[in-house]
């Protein structure tokens, strides 16, 4: 949440900076705002709104060649242009962007009021201008150390100091930063996509490391002040800034790509010969494997939905127990981590907060954590040390739809390797390796011909509930169906195990009400036919997402969405194809931002 980008160079500072705010923009976009050194005084412009409305105020700002920038979404105080960033110490001498919270900020702030500080803003990061200019004495070096050893919580920082023209000062301490080396020139921001452009080598700064920028590079200290190696990576040769490619949205885009990042996420991973599967990266062997006595995956949203089919895999094909936990509950109720269990993480950004935070209480406990993340290089993937990439790409959209696909497909892919250290035989084995390996097929399939979603999205945009069922594997394609149309469309819905929505929400169905139903031909499908039954008996409105041929719901069915054939095990990686077109054509019928929908960001870097 909220993206910063910082530019130290020959060249002037201003068009890059917002050239890199549009990079960064899904990370943030309730307000923009930047500060470029001038001879005489730090310039700074803020605009509330996009980047967009940023870059039409700053045309005609100044040449200076060192400057930072920032994205916001807000945290503390409201969007305004006063609580953009950068803020300014009282002198207007140091300019500072944030990204992150600063849980000690009440007590902070008390103390520079008492020494007279007046604060310009609500925001939690004018302290660190203030906190740098209580102790500032001609070394920013030390100002900066001292700031951010005073301030508890999780930050990432740029720094700017008119008196030093040539240097930008960065920290963090759980906020990514990624500081690009060019030739003459240094670039740092929030993530790859705003360096990417000007160089490749990449310096990836660690918690509690503070770095200064120069044009020929950079020099990292620890917070106590020791000098640091910082070890150079090259961003991989396929790694580019995301392009929409001529889809009018990157969902679409992304839902469009998913034979492909399927596909990628399966590449040398499946052995259909050899009825197995291997992840190289999980570091482990058969021995390991068999060691394995449950296994439990942590993540928030559309990554907590992949984890429950995950997990359903896992004892259906392993039998071994598994369950999936929202992180964001796991991390904070003092939960008890088994030593013969297997936690695995999972996450698209791999800078989600709460993943992070169960994470590193699994490890506190002495628990065995590996990753199943997109975003090379991130926080969680490092604090793993080992687990699996699922190379979809950049996701851009705010809505996650490719990575849900490849997370879904890695972890069937572990769960392959782990079933067949247990009773899963050679053929059954070959059969699970076959229907992955087919998916990817049968996902164009579907897309180059998806059927009446456009009648459903009329029936849903104006309803004033949605309700959608699902049973057993399709009950985690509920929720995210769910969890889509909320986020594109806000239309008011939820999501239901099928059985359980005679305990209580079938009190809200009246006459019309679209129910939208996940019904493949499954080992649940007689028991989903059931609940259609039920809920058109109330006069709900019926769109069942069922298998193609499927002639007994197609004609029960109001609205009839055929998908193609597939093992139970694999089907949520087709029955949410649907889902996802339907919230993004409600969402453009109801004239929503697609890319960019309310309050929302794209990594959830607070609690
Ligand atoms: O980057 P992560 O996968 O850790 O993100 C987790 C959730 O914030 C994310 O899936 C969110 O729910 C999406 N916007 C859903 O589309």
């Amino acid at each position: 949440m909220c993206g910063i980008v910082g530019y130290v160079g020959p060249q002037p500072a201003l068009p890059i900076l917002v050239e890199g705010l549009r990079r960064l923009e899904y990370r943030g976009y309730d307000s923009a705002g930047v500060a470029v050194r001038t001879d005489d005084a730090i310039w700074v412009q803020k605009a509330v709104g996009r980047v967009s409305s940023l870059a039409a105020k700053t045309r005609l700002g100044p040449a200076g060649c060192i400057g930072i920038a920032h994205t916001r979404w807000a945290t503390h105080g409201g969007v305004t242009e006063a609580n953009a960033h950068p803020h300014l110490d009282e002198r207007a001498r140091i300019a500072v962007v944030h990204n992150g919270i600063i849980e000690n900020m009440s007590e902070l702030k008390r103390e520079l009021e008492q020494q007279g500080v007046v604060f310009k803003s609500e925001t939690d990061t004018e302290i660190f201008a203030h906190l740098i200019r209580s102790v500032y004495d001609g070394d920013p070096l030390q100002a900066v150390s001292y700031a951010v050893k005073r301030v508890r919580g999780t930050y990432g920082i740029a720094v700017m100091f008119q008196e030093h023209p040539e240097q930008l000062f960065v920290a963090r301490n759980g906020s990514p930063l990624v500081i690009g080396l060019g030739d003459g020139e240094t670039v740092v921001a929030s993530d790859p996509q705003a360096v990417v452009e000007h160089t490749r080598r990449v310096v990836y700064l660690k918690d509690r490391e503070l770095a200064i920028l120069t044009r020929d590079g950079v020099q990292v200290h620890s917070f106590d002040g020791r000098s640091l190696d910082s070890s150079i990576e090259m961003l991989e040769a396929d790694y580019k800034v995301a392009d929409k490619e001529g889809f009018p949205h990157f969902m679409l885009k992304e839902i469009h790509e998913q034979p492909r990042s399927i596909q990628r996420c399966q590449l040398g991973r499946i052995q259909v010969e050899d009825g197995n599967a291997r992840l190289g990266g999980m570091e482990l062997q058969p021995r390991d494997l068999v060691g394995i006595q449950r296994v439990i995956m942590l993540g928030c949203g559309t990554s907590y939905h992949a984890g429950m089919v995950g997990s359903m895999a896992i004892e259906a094909l392993a039998r071994v127990p598994s369950r999936a936990e929202i992180a964001s509950e796991f991390r904070h109720r003092h939960p008890i981590v088994p030593r013969e269990a297997l936690f695995v993480a999972i996450s698209q950004s791999g800078e989600t907060l709460d993943t992070l935070g169960a994470i590193q209480e699994v490890q506190l406990k002495g628990g065995d954590c590996v990753g199943v993340v997109n975003v090379v290089g991130s926080t969680i993937a490092r604090t793993c040390g080992r687990g699996t990439y699922l190379y979809s790409g950049p996701e851009v959209a705010v809505a996650s739809t490719k990575a849900f696909t490849s997370q879904i497909t890695a972890l069937l892919t572990f769960t392959l390797m782990l079933a067949r250290t247990r009773d899963l035989s050679y053929d059954k084995g070959q059969e699970v390796a076959q229907s992955l390996h087919d998916i990817p097929a049968k996902v164009a399939h579907y897309l180059e011909r998806p059927g009446p979603i456009d009648e459903a999205v009329e029936a849903i945009v104006d309803a004033r509930y949605v309700l959608f069922l699902g049973r057993g594997f399709s009950y985690p394609v509920a929720l995210e169906g769910a969890l889509k149309l909320k986020e594109i469309a806000y239309v008011p819905c939820e999501a239901y195990p099928a059985g359980e929505m005679k305990h209580g929400p079938i009190a809200m169905l009246e006459e019309g009400t679209p129910v939208i139903v996940i019904v493949p031909r499954d080992s649940q499908r007689e028991k989903a036919i059931s609940n259609i039954k039920e809920v058109q008996a109330r006069g709900a409105k019926v769109i069942a997402i069922h298998t193609e041929g499927d002639e007994l719901v197609q004609s029960i069915a109001d609205i009839s969405i055929e998908v193609p054939a597939c093992a139970e095990y694999v089907s949520p990686l087709i029955t949410v194809l649907p889902l996802q077109l339907i919230a993004y054509k409600a969402g453009l019928a109801l004239g929503r931002d697609i890319d960019k929908p309310r309050n929302l960001a794209k990594s959830v870097t607070v609690e």
